[in-house]
C-alpha cells in the first residue's frame, strides 16, 4: 500500500517537472500541486470506477449527481478539499447545521471507495473521490466536461465549527456570501458561476418558506419571488414538516443547463441567496446582476466559466505530498 502511494506521488512530481521543462509550467504552477494525470500510472481506471458508480446511482435517482456535487463544495470550504465532510463521529461536519439532514450521497461514496480499494488498495483519496464524483455528477446531468485535477490526500480531523462558520447560508445577504467565498480565495465571478450548481438538485421548504406568505412573520410574499411560483411553493410547503423539497431550478430540475439564470431574470430563484444574485442591491450587486444576465444568455460561457471555477474550488488548500493520509474507509481515519 505504502509503495503504491509513493509511486503515485513520485510519478506526479516527475510529470510536473516534465511539464515545466516543456514550458507548460504556467498552468502547472497556477494549479498548485494537483495534476490531471495523478493516477495514470498507479490506478489508471480510477476515474472510470467512479464514473460507473455515479452513473448507476443517477440511474436510480437523477438527483444524486447534485448531491455529490454539493458534497465536494461542502468539503472544500472547510479545512480545504480534504475529505473531512465524510468523517463519522460526534463532533463532525456531517452534524453541522448546513449538512445535518441535508448532505447526502455518503453511501455512494462508500461504494466507490470499496471498488477503488479492490482495484488499487490505498491509492485513491476520499477527497479525490469527491472531486471526481462531482465532475461526473455535472457531466452526466448534461453539464460541461473539464479535466478534474487530482492528488489530494485525506485530512485527519473534521471541523464542525468551521462548517458552521464557513459554509454560506441561504439566509445570508449576498455581501456575506461573497465574503465567505473570498475567505477561501474565490471571487465574485466564482460566486455567481458556482451558484449555477443550483441548476440541479433540491432544497427543503424550511430553507425558503420564509419567503412565502403565511410562513414568515410578516405574512407577505417576498417581493422578489414570482407570484405564480410563490403559490405553488405555498401549496407544497403548507402543513408540511419543512422536509418537502422543491427543485432549485424550477422547470429544469435535473438538467445541468443555464435555465437557472433565466429563472432569476423572472424572479423564479428558489432560495433568497439565488434570487439575490440578480435582485439584491447590496455589496457587488451590479457585478452579480451582470454575470447572471451573461450566463442566462450564453450556456457556452456558463459551462466554460463553471469548469474553471470548479478547478479553483477544488484547489482550496489541498493536502499533498506526505501530508494527511489515504483513508481506507472514508468515514474514519486509518
Ligand atoms: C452561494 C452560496 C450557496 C448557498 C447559500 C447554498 C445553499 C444551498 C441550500 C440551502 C441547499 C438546499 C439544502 C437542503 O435542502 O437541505 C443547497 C443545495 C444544493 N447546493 Fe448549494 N448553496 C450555495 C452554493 C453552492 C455551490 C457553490 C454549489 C456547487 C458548485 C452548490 C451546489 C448545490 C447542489 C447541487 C444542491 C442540491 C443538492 C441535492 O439535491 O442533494 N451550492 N444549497
Ligand atoms: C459519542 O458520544 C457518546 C455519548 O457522549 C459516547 O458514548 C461515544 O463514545 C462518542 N463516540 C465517539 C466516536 O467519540
Ligand atoms: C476550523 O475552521 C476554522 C474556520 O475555517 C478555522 O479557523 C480553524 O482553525 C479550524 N480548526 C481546525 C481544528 O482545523
Ligand atoms: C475572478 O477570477 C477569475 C480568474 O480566476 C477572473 O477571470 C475573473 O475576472 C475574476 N472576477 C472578478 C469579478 O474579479
Ligand atoms: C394565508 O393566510 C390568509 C389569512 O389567514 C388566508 O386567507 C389565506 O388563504 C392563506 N394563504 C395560503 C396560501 O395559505
Ligand atoms: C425532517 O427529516 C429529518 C430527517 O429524517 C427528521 O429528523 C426531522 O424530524 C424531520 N422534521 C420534521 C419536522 O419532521
Ligand atoms: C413569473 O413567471 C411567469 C412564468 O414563468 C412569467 O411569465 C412572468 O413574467 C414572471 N413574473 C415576473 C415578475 O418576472
Amino acid at each position: 500500500m505504502e509503495r503504491k502511494s509513493f509511486s503515485c506521488r513520485d510519478t506526479a512530481s516527475c510529470l510536473a517537472l516534465l511539464a515545466v521543462a516543456l514550458c507548460l509550467g504556467a498552468a502547472t504552477v497556477a494549479r498548485g500541486q494537483l495534476t490531471d494525470d495523478f493516477y495514470d500510472d498507479c490506478c489508471p481506471q480510477a476515474e472510470n470506477i467512479v464514473r460507473a458508480r455515479v452513473s448507476a446511482a443517477m440511474k436510480a435517482e437523477p438527483r444524486m449527481g447534485a448531491s455529490l456535487l454539493r458534497l465536494h463544495f461542502h468539503d472544500c470550504f472547510v479545512n480545504g478539499c480534504d475529505g473531512s465532510i465524510l468523517l463519522d463521529g460526534n463532533n463532525t461536519e456531517k452534524l453541522a447545521g448546513p449538512n445535518l439532514n441535508s448532505a447526502r450521497g455518503f453511501d455512494v461514496v462508500d461504494a466507490i471507495k470499496a471498488d477503488l480499494e479492490k482495484a488499487c488498495p490505498g491509492v485513491v483519496s476520499c477527497a479525490d473521490i469527491l472531486a471526481i464524483a462531482a465532475k461526473y455528477g455535472v457531466l452526466l446531468s448534461g453539464g460541461p466536461d473539464y479535466d478534474v485535477l487530482l492528488g489530494r490526500r485525506d485530512g485527519l480531523v473534521a471541523n464542525q465549527s468551521g462548517a458552521n462558520s464557513n459554509l454560506p447560508s441561504p439566509f445570508d445577504p449576498i455581501s456575506t456570501i461573497t465574503k465567505k467565498f473570498s475567505d477561501v480565495g474565490l471571487n465574485t465571478t466564482d460566486v455567481v458561476v458556482l451558484s449555477g450548481g443550483h441548476t440541479i438538485g433540491r432544497a427543503r421548504c424550511v430553507l425558503f418558506s420564509g419567503r412565502l406568505a403565511n410562513f414568515s412573520a410578516t405574512s407577505s410574499v417576498d417581493p422578489t419571488l414570482n407570484a405564480s411560483l410563490a403559490s405553488s411553493l405555498q401549496a407544497l410547503c403548507r402543513g408540511g414538516d419543512g422536509n418537502q423539497t422543491a427543485a432549485l431550478d424550477d422547470g429544469s430540475a435535473d438538467a445541468f443547463d443555464n435555465h437557472y439564470y433565466q429563472n432569476l431574470l423572472g424572479q423564479r430563484g428558489l432560495l433568497s441567496s439565488d434570487q439575490g444574485l440578480f435582485s439584491s442591491t447590496d455589496g457587488s450587486a451590479a457585478t452579480t446582476r451582470a454575470l447572471v444576465q451573461a450566463y442566462s444568455a450564453s450556456s457556452e460561457r456558463f459551462f466554460c466559466d463553471f469548469g474553471r471555477s470548479m478547478l479553483k474550488m477544488g484547489n482550496i488548500l489541498p493536502l499533498t505530498g506526505s501530508a494527511g493520509q489515504i483513508r481506507s474507509n472514508c468515514r474514519a481515519i486509518n
